[in-house]
């Protein structure tokens, strides 16, 4: 591959002129010098957002993987592919070359076709960060299988719920993980989750903790074996362009999960141009990015676009805390990590560390330092700055979402001057507009609006699985002719953007997208809850936690309110998972509605951000004496 790094700003006003002047062009001049086709594309672009409809490199046919890792096997063969690191560090880490990946691939899809998986076929993949799990992935990919990856912190009913909608029909598991000092029951989860899960006909199971698990006849088996009478030669299935690569769930504001499809070829370009640009990369390096492969910066930024270009790519099994908060910085010193991308969350839960942990370290290999996720507070970024880069390695803040398959507003290191919380500037090819609340744009600099964008890109989310209507109406309704973000965002003078975060009822806590509608569904199964409703309000390690205020049954009044909030508590993390508890929950008499009977969330957000100056007219809710009673009875947050 050759390389192509823009080497100033003014060389990036230039790109991003040409890109913008002739998308097909630019894209098309990407895709011919850096990847391997079998057969060449006979239309770059055709789309219509009315419908809307998007098709990027028409009439291509290749396979990812043979892009991933087939040709890389001339160049770097003996190259460390994947550089796993255990959650514990007295076990060795395993450096797995191209060669061996390869290998490691066609078995696992070898595995996969004897279990009678076709292309087009689902494929659930609910395992731990163990190389099985890029491995699973790969290999679907290979037979032209569609992943549909599950982060294996999900509990057994947010499990089910995401195998039935797009009916997999195996999944691949362990039988436990290793998290820090926790082990967790992985291969229960699934049994228990498969209860209600009538499409799954095969669940193969990676060994990783020895717990004890029960097999059942007929539908469950041990990888292992499989994988040792495996062939270790597989050819590539030849996809279309356009064919599905995976499902991947993101919470939306109301109903399921969303099932984001993304397809094969836009992805596959779109995911390796940034993965080479946004983070400068170059061969030697070795990259790590701390995400699962449970999220959508797993897929795109630790297996697809760091293997497509031919990198050695860290996957780490376990968490910042363990054994010390120190095993991040361990692990770049270890492995002299050049690019280390990781979630704001973390680093605020770092930063309240001593600094000894980082300062007993050598990070000097490290040249450029990214977060993603979230919206970087200001002190956050400062002592990531100063400590981690020592002031000398940029700070990509990168802005996307699971939708958008790839980076699309970020600092191209180097090169972009970075400005504390600010993503800064759309990166090649991505053309963006802040639209008012009335459908205009609004042009200029110093302004702030809703996040939209205006053309298409090549690693945008296809449809939504099995529901193509619904995608129409998230992303293309709300402002005509545009795909919109569900973000708001400000411009400043010079261009920069600045994510100010959701617009919707999506709340991010700890970097995961929580809709509020499945938190409330799940409390208010609680027999002595009558009704909910969850906002967001500042949290200083999580970025934003959830409040809940919660109407009581009579049934309920009068009970111990310590152990409903635990009982409200327990429901969510088996509907939902731990990541949606919630940290407050206030009990109220009432909650304030609008005389159509919507609840007045803004009003509920204010109280719970303690800022009780702008409530704003409450004289027209249904019930206005609900609102100083809930001002009375608010628990105080601890906010920064
Ligand atoms: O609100 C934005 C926030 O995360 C949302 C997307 O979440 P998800 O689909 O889970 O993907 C996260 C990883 C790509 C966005 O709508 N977000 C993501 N990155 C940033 C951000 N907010 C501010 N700054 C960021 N860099």
């Amino acid at each position: 591959m050759s390389n192509y790094h823009v080497k100033n700003l003014e060389e990036y006003y230039q790109v991003y002129r040409k890109s913008i002047r002739n998308p097909e062009l630019f894209w098309e001049e990407i895709a011919e010098e850096h990847f391997v086709w079998k057969k060449r594309w006979d239309t770059v672009l055709s789309y219509d957002f009315s419908k809307p409809e998007v098709k990027w490199f028409e009439g291509a046919k290749l396979n990812i993987t043979e892009n991933c890792i087939d040709r890389h096997l001339r160049v770097r063969g003996d190259k460390t592919a994947i550089l796993f690191e255990p959650n514990d560090k007295i076990e060795e880490a395993q450096h797995i070359t191209y060669t061996e990946l390869h290998r490691k691939v066609c078995k696992m899809a070898n595995v996969l076709k004897e279990q009678g998986v076709k292309k087009g076929d689902r494929v659930c993949i609910y395992l731990p960060m163990i190389p099985e799990l890029a491995i699973s992935v790969l290999a679907c990919a290979r037979i032209g299988a569609v992943h549909s990856v599950v982060f294996a912190g999900f509990s057994s009913s947010a499990l089910a719920t995401r195998i039935n909608d797009c009916e997999a029909k195996m999944v691949l598991t362990s039988d436990g993980s290793f998290r820090g000092a926790k082990t967790i029951d992985l291969k229960g989860i699934v049994d228990e989750a498969l209860e209600s899960c009538a499409s799954v006909n095969t669940v193969l199971v990676v060994k990783r903790t020895n717990t004890d698990v029960t097999m059942k006849e007929g539908r469950d088996a041990w990888l292992a074996p499989l994988l040792e009478n495996a062939f270790d030669n597989c050819a590539a299935e030849v996809m279309d362009a356009e064919d599905p690569l995976f499902i991947l769930y993101t919470s939306g504001s109301t109903g399921n999960p969303k099932g984001m499809l993304h397809t094969t070829a836009g992805y596959m370009v779109y995911t390796a141009h940034t993965f080479k640009n946004v983070f400068n990369y170059k061969e030697q390096d070795v990259y790590w990015c701390t995400a699962d492969i449970g999220w959508i910066t797993g897929h795109s930024y630790i297996v697809y676009g760091p293997l497509a270009n031919g990198a050695t790519t860290v996957m780490f099994e376990g968490v910042p805390s363990y054994p010390d908060f120190g095993r991040f910085w361990e692990i770049v010193e270890k492995h002299k990590v050049s690019q280390f991308y990781t979630a704001p969350t973390a680093i605020r839960a770092l930063a309240k560390e001593n600094l000894e942990f980082v300062d007993r370290y050598d990070l000097s290999s490290i040249k450029v330092l990214g977060t993603v996720g979230e919206p970087i507070n200001e002190e956050a970024w400062h002592w990531y700055n100063d400590n981690v880069g020592k002031k000398k390695s940029p700070i990509v803040d990168t802005w996307w979402q699971t939708e958008t398959g790839g980076i699309m507003i970020s600092p191209i290191p180097y090169v972009t001057p970075t400005k504390p919380t600010y993503a800064t500037l759309p990166l090649p090819g991505i053309q963006l507009a802040l639209m008012d609340e009335q459908g205009e744009e609004i042009k200029g600099n110093q302004v702030d609006g809703r996040l939209c964008v205006k053309f298409p890109w090549p690693s945008m989310a296809r449809t939504i699985w099995g529901n193509h209507q619904r995608y129409k109406e998230t992303y293309f309704s709300a402002f005509e002719g545009k795909y919109f973000t569900g973000d708001g965002a400000l411009r400043d003078e010079v261009g920069y953007y600045r994510i100010t975060g959701r617009v919707d009822d999506v709340i991010i806590v700890s970097g995961h997208n929580l809709g509020t509608a499945p938190i409330e569904d799940a409390i208010n199964e609680h027999p002595a809850v009558a009704e909910s409703a969850i906002v967001g309000f500042p949290h200083d390690i999580k970025g934003s936690a959830l409040y809940g205020y919660v109407i009581l049954k009579e049934t309920g009044e009068g009970r111990n309110h310590e152990n409903l909030r635990k009982e409200i508590n327990q429901i969510i993390t088996e509907h939902i998972g731990p990541i949606a508890k919630l940290d407050k929950i206030q009990f109220t008499i009432g909650l304030p509605k609008t005389r159509s009977g919507k609840i007045m969330r803004r009003i509920l957000r204010k109280i719970a951000h303690n800022d009780l100056n702008n409530l704003g007219d409450v004289s027209t809710l249904l019930n206005p004496e609900v609102v100083q009673n809930i001002i009375d009875n608010r628990l105080v947050v601890a906010m920064k």
